[in-house]
C-alpha cells in the first residue's frame, strides 16, 4: 500500500534504513573502527598503545583538541581542569531532592542538564570561549557529580574535592572517603580506573554519541546535548549492558552456575533471553577492547587477590559461546562490556554505577563529537525522514455518529 511517488523527496529517494544499519549520519576524523577486523584508533592512534602508554587525561586531550598534548599542554590542561571541580552549593543540595534509592544515572542526567541553568553564559554553541569553558567544566564537574549520584545512594555525606589530588584520585576519594577518615587510593585500582576510562572514551557514532550530535545539531548547547547522550547511554543495549552482564552472571550463579543452561536458553530465545556483552553493531569480529579488558581482570583480581566466581562463570560462557555455531554464524564475540562490570565490582562500586563509569570515560568522546559537529559550517539538522504507513485520508466522524 505504499506511494512510490512519496517516497521522493526534494532532494532524491527517501532510503528505510531503521536503526541506520547502513546510513551514515556524519563525517569525522575523530575515532576509526574497522569491525571486521577489531580495529580501533583515536585520532589515529591504536587502542592498544594507548591503552598500555597513555593516561585518561591525555587521551581526553587528544579526541577534543585533536593532537597528543606536550607536558606543558597537559599540565594547564589538568590543572584547568582541577580548578572546576567544586559544584554551585545550590546544586549540590539538588541531590537531597531525589529518592534515597534512585538510580545514578537519571540523576546524572538531570545535574548535567541543570548545569546549563548555573551556567547561563553556556547557552550560545558558536561562542567558542564559552564552548572551551564548558568543555572543561563538564570534565572537572562530571566525576564530582557522580561521585554524589553515589553518595546520595549509600546515605553518606558529600566530600568536597580535593585539588591536591589527580582527577582520579579525586573521584576515588569523593566516592569511597569518607569526612572522618583519611583515603588511601590503592594504585592497582587507579590504574584499572584509568584504563577503563580509556577505553570508553570514544566509539564514533553509538547510540549516545549520536544523540549528543542529533541535540547539538539544533543548536543546543553542550550540557543539554551531553545530559541526553547520558540518557541514551542509560539503556541496556548500550550503556546499561555492563550493569545488565552482572546481572546476568550472579542470576546464573545463583542458580547452580549452569552455563550451558543458560547458553540453551539464549539459543531458544526463552523469554527474550540474551547473551549480555555479546554482540555489536560494528564489530563483528572480537572486539580489540574486550581483549584489553580481559586481561586487565585477571591482573586486578591477581594483585587484589580476589577470586570471584563469576569471572569463572563469565570465562565459561565466553569458551562455550565462541565454541557454538548460534554465536559463530551471527559473528557474536564480546564486547567491551563483558568483563567491566567484574573489575567496577572488584573496585567496591555497586552495579547500579557502572554504567555511571562508562558515562565518565564517554564524556571525551561525547564533547568531541559535539565540537566537531557545531564547528563544521556543512553540519544541518539532524532530521530523519520516515515511510509512513498509516491510513490514508478520511473523513472525521462526529462522537455522537461512532
Ligand atoms: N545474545 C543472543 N543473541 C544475540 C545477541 C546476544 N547478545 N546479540 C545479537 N543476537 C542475535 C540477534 O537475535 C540476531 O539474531 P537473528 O538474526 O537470528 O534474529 C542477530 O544476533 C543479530 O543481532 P541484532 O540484534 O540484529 O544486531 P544489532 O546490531 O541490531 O544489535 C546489539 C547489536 C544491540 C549490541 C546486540 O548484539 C545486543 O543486544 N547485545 C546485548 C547487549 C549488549 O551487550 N550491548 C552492549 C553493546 S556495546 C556498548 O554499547 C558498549
Amino acid at each position: 500500500g505504499l506511494d512510490i511517488s512519496k517516497l521522493m523527496s526534494t532532494t532524491g529517494a527517501v532510503a528505510l534504513d531503521g536503526g541506520f544499519l547502513n546510513t551514515a549520519s556524519c563525517s569525522s576524523a575523530i575515532t576509526f573502527i574497522d569491525g571486521d577486523e577489531g580495529i580501533l584508533r583515536y585520532r589515529g592512534y591504536p587502542i592498544e598503545q594507548l591503552a598500555a602508554q597513555s593516561t585518561f587525561s591525555e587521551v581526553s586531550y587528544l579526541l577534543i583538541y585533536g593532537h597528543l598534548p606536550s607536558a606543558i599542554e597537559l599540565s594547564d590542561f589538568e590543572n584547568n581542569v582541577k580548578r572546576h571541580t567544586m559544584l554551585h552549593e545550590d546544586l549540590r543540595r539538588f541531590f537531597d531532592g531525589f529518592p534515597r534509592d534512585a538510580h545514578p544515572m537519571p540523576v546524572l542526567s538531570s545535574a548535567v542538564s541543570a548545569l546549563s541553568t548555573f551556567y547561563q553564559d553556556s547557552l550560545d554553541p558558536f561562542d567558542k570561549e564559552q564552548v572551551e569553558i564548558s568543555t572543561i567544566r563538564l570534565l572537572a564537574k562530571v566525576p564530582t557529580i557522580a561521585a554524589y549520584a553515589y553518595k546520595k545512594s549509600v546515605g553518606q555525606p558529600y566530600l568536597y574535592p580535593d585539588n591536591k589530588l589527580s582527577l582520579n584520585d579525586n573521584f576515588l576519594r569523593m566516592t569511597f572517603g569518607v569526612p572522618a577518615e583519611d583515603y588511601e587510593v590503592d594504585p592497582v585500582l587507579a590504574k584499572a580506573l584509568d584504563l577503563l576510562l580509556i577505553l570508553h572514551a570514544d566509539h564514533e557514532q553509538n547510540c549516545s554519541t549520536s544523540t549528543v550530535r542529533l541535540v547539538g545539531s539544533s543548536h543546543a548547547n553542550l550540557f543539554a546535548s551531553v545530559s541526553a547522550g547520558i540518557n541514551a547511554l542509560f539503556g541496556p543495549l548500550h550503556g546499561g549492558a555492563n550493569q545488565a552482564v552482572l546481572e546476568m552472571l550472579t542470576n546464573i550463579h545463583r542458580s547452580g552456575g549452569g552455563v550451558n543452561t543458560f547458553i540453551r536458553q539464549v539459543k531458544n530465545r526463552e523469554d527474550g533471553v540474551k547473551l549480555m556483552g555479546f554482540g555489536h553493531r560494528v564489530y563483528k569480529n572480537y572486539d580489540p577492547r574486550a581483549t584489553i579488558i580481559k586481561n586487565a581482570a585477571h591482573e586486578v583480581f591477581e594483585t587484589l587477590g580476589i577470586n570471584d566466581p563469576l569471572l569463572d562463570i563469565a570465562l565459561r560462557l565466553e569458551e562455550v559461546a565462541l565454541a557454538d555455531d548460534f554465536f559463530i554464524s551471527r559473528k557474536l564475540y564480546p564486547n567491551v562490556d563483558f568483563y567491566t562490570g567484574l573489575i567496577y565490582k572488584a573496585m567496591g562500586f555497586p552495579t547500579r554505577m557502572f554504567t555511571v563509569m562508562f558515562a565518565l570515560g564517554r564524556l571525551p568522546g561525547w564533547i568531541a563529537q559535539w565540537r566537531e559537529m557545531i564547528e563544521d559550517p556543512t553540519t544541518k539538522i539532524g532530521r530523519p525522514r520516515q515511510v509512513y504507513v498509516g491510513e490514508p485520508q478520511r473523513s472525521y466522524i462526529p462522537l455522537d455518529a461512532r
